[in-house]
């Protein structure tokens, strides 16, 4: 695709919407924000505000403009956070406010429909942080108008949806990160290379830990809520199944509800078991079995996302991978015949001891060099290289929490085919590989 037929279908796809003038770098001086990667925020909750905070520290970074359907409240992941798409507006004021710029330049867009972010030309990226049942619809259309794309883990709400985004994202040429931003930590990175490196002696088993759910959930005879002025309900279900207004089933707490999110297996595993595909060397692939060990789920209520999660997998080089609920300590502990290396939040341990000192030589396998996400982001779009995090591996990674689910749910052991990317024999496990969305919406 040509740039001439993306602007073409940027500005068909905005033709309900004002287009912006391009600001002219004459406009703006020699340290001008038209020189730099002009960036756009889709969701400045919980996590898009971490986001929107790491982007702005980057020099040759611009952000111009936020879309979020919730205009400002409280009630986030912790009660005293108030987020939403005006606090994240006067956040990039604030910020840009002592830098010598026309107002008109330096005020922050803002708006509730990311349609119209896609299609202002001034925008060379997005960053998408909003609930997992909304990437996908997002993602597809960011690429297709020529957008480059930080998509937050896990890269999708289904594995079909997945493969979709890879596509888009190699049909139009455009640069993706998963924001799976263990591999730009040092620490995991190392990890990783001594399993990659044969410093344990042959990998035999990867135990990854998704930490348990935080949030405790409303009571079984939930009562539908008034929607609260300024919170554009519709548009946050979107492709999602209808469903009356509670505040337990939108800010922070989508992450508890199948029909949003893949519950802590995805939001956790998309770190821990990213991590796992890593150090097996399997991230552009997956496993060929998969089979619950007794996850369990609510029976009844608001909250839907598995309670307990335990689940194994089963590699082609015939590694297993232990998924299970735990303490967040850990995220992933490799086991090979010779020793064994851990690491996660509260740090890293191996045995031999020694292993922590250990030196790569030129002929060892590394695993790259990103030390920051948002930064590795922003060289790969200059540079148009490929990033820490692709959404090949993102969806790859996703896919496993995804076959790990299926299995819970079914409560059974799977054949999976990860070139096909479809369960052997099974038609009721292969419908799930994907959801049906909620009309307008679609990819
Ligand atoms: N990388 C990490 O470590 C990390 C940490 C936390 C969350 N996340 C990911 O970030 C995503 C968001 O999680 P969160 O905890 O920030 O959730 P959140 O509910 O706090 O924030 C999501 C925001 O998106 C907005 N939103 C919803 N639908 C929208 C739409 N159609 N258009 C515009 N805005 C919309 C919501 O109003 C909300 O403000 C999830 O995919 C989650 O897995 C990643």
């Amino acid at each position: 695709m040509t740039r001439r037929s993306v602007l073409k279908s940027v500005m068909t796809l905005g033709a309900a919407y004002a287009i912006p003038t391009i600001i002219p770098a004459s406009v703006l001086g020699a340290n001008a924000p038209s020189k730099r990667i002009v960036l756009a925020m889709i969701g400045t909750g919980n996590q898009g505000t971490n986001n929107l905070k790491g982007f702005l520290q980057l020099p040759d970074v611009y952000v111009r403009a936020v879309c979020d359907v919730n205009r400002a409240s409280y009630g986030y992941k912790t009660a005293d956070q108030y987020l939403g798409r005006e606090p994240a507006q006067q956040i990039i004021d604030d910020f840009y406010s002592s830098m010598n710029l026309n107002a008109s330049i330096r005020n922050c867009f803002a708006c509730t429909d990311y349609r119209e972010i896609l299609a202002r030309p001034d925008i060379d990226a997005v960053v998408i942080t909003v609930p997992d049942h909304w990437h996908a619809v997002m993602a597809v259309a960011a690429a297709r108008a020529g957008k480059d794309i930080y998509c937050e883990k896990p890269l999708a709400l289904t594995i079909s949806e997945g493969r979709r985004i890879v596509e888009a994202v190699r049909l139009h040429g455009v640069v993706l990160q998963t924001g799976s931003h263990e591999r730009s930590n040092r620490q995991s990175r190392f990890a990783c290379e001594l399993v990659r490196n044969g410093c344990i002696g042959r990998l035999r088993r990867m135990i990854a830990i998704v930490g348990p759910n935080n949030k405790t959930a409303p009571a079984r005879d939930w009562t539908p809520q008034p929607v609260p002025d300024g919170f554009e309900y519709d548009r946050w279900l979107g492709p999602a199944p209808y469903a009356p207004y509670h505040p337990d089933r939108c800010l922070y707490n989508f992450r508890f509800n199948l029909d949003y999110s893949g519950g802590q297996t995805t939001n956790y595993g998309a770190h821990s078991i990213d991590l796992a595909q890593w150090g097996n060397d399997t991230e552009r692939t997956g496993p060929i079995e998969v089979e619950d060990l007794g996850g369990e789920f609510p029976s009844d209520g608001l909250f839907t996302a598995p309670t307990k999660i335990h689940f194994r997998a089963l590699y082609a080089n015939n590694v297993e991978l232990i998924c299970k609920t735990g303490p967040e300590d850990v995220q992933i502990r490799f086991e090979g015949d010779r020793g064994w290396v851990q690491t996660g939040y509260r740090g890293f341990s191996c045995w031999p001891e020694n292993l922590q000192t250990a030196v790569f030589g030129p002929d060892d396998i590394r695993l790259g060099d990103s030390a920051n996400h948002y930064r590795d982001f922003i060289d790969a779009v200059k540079s148009r290289g490929i990033p820490a995090a692709p959404a090949e591996i993102g969806h790859r990674s996703a896919t496993v929490c995804h076959l790990g689910n299926i299995a819970m749910l079914l409560k059974c052991k799977l054949r999976w085919d990860p070139d096909r990317e479809r369960f052997d024999n099974d038609d009721q496990a292969n419908r799930l590989l994907s959801k049906p969305y909620r009309a307008p919406w679609r990819i």
